[in-house]
């Protein structure tokens, strides 16, 4: 049986590089896990005013997390930082108030940036956002993709030779990490 693992895409963006990586890793993934790639769109705006009667779509994703074995956010990086709408959803995800949907679960974080420095501040954000409310974050192999924009075909499929073997290590040890955890 495969532990199954939620992809949070941190874009909305239609042509988002983030998104094709998560949908890249779906295809990478060892059988041992099952990826679902899940985009945030759909989730409103966090209000505590609303936490006594949440809105669907926080109770849909609470659960899906809760449901999970695991999470991998994959994310760009907007103005050193992690883009608002996913930001939001982690403020959704964490509440109520010391039962967030991400407690206990394995976490893998990968950042990427058409430019240079591949997101790594956006990564390190979530790193420090994290650790209060989910579980173990996997610490190596860090990965920062960095000059992502000639990294897919016009269908989003994965054609930068050299980022293959770097996203396949990364969910190779992603399994190796929700196994140890679960194990
Ligand atoms: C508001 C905003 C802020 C950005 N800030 C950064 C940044 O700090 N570092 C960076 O490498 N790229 C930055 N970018 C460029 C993004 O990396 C680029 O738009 C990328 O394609 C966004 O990710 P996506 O393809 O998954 O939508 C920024 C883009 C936007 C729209």
């Amino acid at each position: 049986m495969a532990y199954n693992i939620v992809v949070i895409a941190g874009s909305l963006r239609k042509d988002s590089f983030s998104l094709k990586i998560a949908n890249a890793l779906t295809k990478l993934a060892p059988a041992s896990l099952k990826l679902e790639v899940v985009t945030l769109g759909g989730i409103s705006f966090f209000n505590q005013d609303l936490e006594g009667a949440p809105p669907a779509d926080w109770v849909a994703f609470r659960e899906k997390l809760q449901k999970s074995d695991g999470v991998i956010f994959v994310t760009p990086e907007y103005n050193r930082a992690i883009p608002g709408v996913l930001k939001n959803a982690i403020d959704v995800a964490s509440r109520p108030y010391g039962k967030s949907s991400l407690n206990s679960k394995p976490v893998g974080i990968v950042s990427n940036s058409p430019g240079p420095q591949g997101g790594v501040s956006a990564a390190k954000t979530l790193q420090n956002i994290l650790p209060g409310i989910a579980g173990p974050i996997m610490q190596q192999p860090e990965t920062y993709l960095n000059a992502v924009g000639d990294a897919f075909d016009a269908e989003g499929n994965l054609t930068k030779d050299s980022l293959k073997p770097v996203l396949q290590a990364y969910v190779d040890a992603f399994a190796a990490h929700v196994a140890k955890h679960h194990g």
